[in-house]
């Protein structure tokens, strides 16, 4: 059982709260008008999946995929897109959804392609923001499910090696795992 590697940040009742207020300050904030919810796969399919449902919105989704070239090549943000969307958004009201946001250079470059298809608006929900971790300051979520320390957690949609993301809580995940 994977639970026994992690420290619970987060519970379920706490993270299905967290969503659930995030989701009536878009209704709030959208008011009423259409949004293209675009998430990252694959690290966010899960947080997208509650978002979703406390929209009170008309809306619609996508998916983007990216990968980075490999570490010499991080801190320039080449990133390479492994799933492109599926269709245009222009004058639509785009909103990111990611996992977690780290050094930021990844939602850099996502945002910097997508402004320059000219959407009526782009926005970024993040489950779990590391701001201490920033590097490219210019990268403000608009909404943030928790800001967190610098740890490795993993659950929610969050992995280490393409695992731990079907667990119904965020966790710190204990660095024996990948030291070994
Ligand atoms: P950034 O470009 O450094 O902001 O990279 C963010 C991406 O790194 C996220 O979408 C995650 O896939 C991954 N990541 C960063 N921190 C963690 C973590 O603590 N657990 C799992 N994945 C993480
Ligand atoms: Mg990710």
């Amino acid at each position: 059982m994977q639970m026994k590697d992690v420290t619970v940040l987060f519970d379920e009742q706490q993270i299905r709260e967290r969503i659930s207020q995030i989701g009536r300050q878009i209704n709030a904030d959208y008011g009423g008008q259409e949004v293209l919810v675009v998430g990252i796969l694959k690290g966010a399919f899960i947080f997208m999946a509650d978002l979703v449902r406390e929209l009170e919105l008309p809306v619609k989704i996508d998916f983007l995929q990216v990968s980075s070239y490999g570490k010499a090549t991080i801190s320039s943000g080449e990133i390479h897109i492994k799933k492109k969307l599926d269709d245009a958004i222009e004058g639509k009201h785009v909103l990111i959804v990611e996992d977690i946001i780290d050094t930021g250079i990844t939602l850099s470059r996502i945002c910097e392609i997508l402004q320059t298809r000219n959407p009526a608006s782009l926005k970024i929900c993040c489950l779990l923001d590391k701001p201490s971790r920033r590097q490219v300051t210019t990268i403000r979520p608009d909404y943030v499910g928790f800001s967190i320390d610098d740890h490795f957690v993993v659950g929610w949609g969050l992995d280490y090696d393409q695992q731990y993301r079907q667990l119904p809580v965020v966790g710190i995940l204990d660095p024996s795992v990948y030291t070994k």
